[in-house]
């Protein structure tokens, strides 16, 4: 509990909670990203992460306004980047209008974006105006008719002038690719390829039992080391200096036999955690804050925001937040447990 008494609070004028202390959790994990699923709605339905069916009413949603009051009680306890996630936030109407107040917002100094990039050549040049400079584009496949399998949608050629589009514009672009055995581990030395030509760099996600769980699989699941391992036959991987804290990639940089250069990152929640390093925070579509990705436990913020609560009172509900914050997962790669894992969230709701 030592996290909930080194932490100070005054009140202002607005009432609200000003914190003159980093946020800190009792394991001094330092709390300052605020990852905010703003609809569980999407475009797409990836074979892995969402049903077609159990969607948010409107009425749960939180509204704009709801989530712009969040977000300034938590800048003001000293969080200070926000990455927008959904579903695909891009859908959500008034998405930039909403960015755009977001970046009024003193004290935040980053606002990120996680899109399957279907709506991106669209919406590029307003989202760099309201304020965006980084963009996570998921993309599993680059083959046409795979993506279609995997997405359900013909939209691959959509996609990927979204990403040309946003790389033109002078994005900070990172292509998110749930790596999967017997579906894109065919494809290992073409995202390498795309990494080397163009300013991208290329994350490989081990996949996850969270989300429609239905269809994972552990014959599915490649280790980030298998990964390496794989990636080290195209060329020289270097560890890039630094690239661990800037969250769970490990960054390395690859030089392909010919001589070119391209980033290449892997994210191991299963084989190797980064929840020490954990700084983390995750707001549902639903107004439930959460500590914890792989944990089900969850703050009803919504609950104290329409029953008439105050800043502080919501405040105080992300301060016992982050004091109760877990560990971290017990999940590991050899556990047999793997699919079982104490998380029954759907990861459109919270945002992956
Ligand atoms: P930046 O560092 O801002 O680029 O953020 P990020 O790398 O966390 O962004 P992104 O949303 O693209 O995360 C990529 C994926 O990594 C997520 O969708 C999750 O699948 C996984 N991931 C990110 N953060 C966590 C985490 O805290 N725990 C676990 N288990 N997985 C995570
Ligand atoms: N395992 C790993 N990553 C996942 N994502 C969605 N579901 C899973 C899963 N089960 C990733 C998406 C996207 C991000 C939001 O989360 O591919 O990049
Ligand atoms: Fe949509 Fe992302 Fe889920 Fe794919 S992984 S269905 S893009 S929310």
């Amino acid at each position: 509990m030592a996290g909930a008494y080194c932490i100070m609070t005054v009140s202002t004028h607005s009432s609200i909670t000003k914190h003159l202390a980093p946020l800190q959790d009792q394991y001094a994990r330092t709390i300052s990203y605020l990852r905010l699923s703003i609809t569980d709605r999407c475009n797409l339905r990836c074979l892995y992460c969402m049903p077609p069916s159990a969607l948010t009413t409107h009425a749960d949603l939180l509204s704009f306004e709801e989530m712009l009051r969040i977000v300034r009680v938590a800048v003001s306890m000293g969080m200070n980047k926000l990455r927008l996630t959904g579903g695909e936030p891009l859908v959500r109407r008034g998405v930039m209008d909403f960015i755009r107040r977001l970046a009024q917002i003193k004290s935040l100094e980053e606002i990120r974006l996680t899109t399957n990039g279907v709506l991106l050549h669209d919406s590029a040049a307003e989202l760099r105006k309201a304020g965006i400079r980084n963009l996570n584009i998921s993309l599993d496949t680059l083959q046409p008719q795979r993506f279609k399998t995997i997405t359900g949608s013909d939209l691959f050629a959509q996609v990927w002038q979204g990403i040309q589009t946003a790389c033109e514009l002078g994005f900070h672009v990172k292509i998110n690719v749930v790596a999967m055995r017997g579906i894109n581990d065919d494809e290992f030395a073409d995202f390498a390829r795309l990494a080397t030509r163009q300013p991208v760099q290329v994350r490989f996600i081990e996949f996850m039992p969270i989300g429609n769980k239905g269809n994972w699989d552990r014959e599915r699941f490649i280790a980030a080391s298998e990964l390496r391992g794989i990636f080290s036959t195209l060329g020289n991987l270097e560890p890039l200096p630094g690239s661990q804290m800037e969250g769970p990639a490990r960054v390395y940089q690859l030089t392909t036999l010919d001589g070119q250069t391209g980033r290449i990152g892997f994210i191991s929640p299963i084989s190797h955690h980064f929840c020490d390093q954990c700084n983390r925070l995750r707001l549902t579509s639903g107004g439930r804050l959460r500590a914890c990705l792989l944990h089900d436990h969850e703050t009803d913020l919504k609950a104290i925001l329409r029953g008439g609560g105050s800043n502080d009172d919501i405040g105080k509900a992300i301060r016992q937040t982050i004091v109760n914050k877990p560990k971290g997962h017990t999940l590991h790669d050899d556990s047999t447990e793997l699919g079982q894992v104490n998380c029954q969230g759907r990861m459109s709701q919270i945002g992956g």
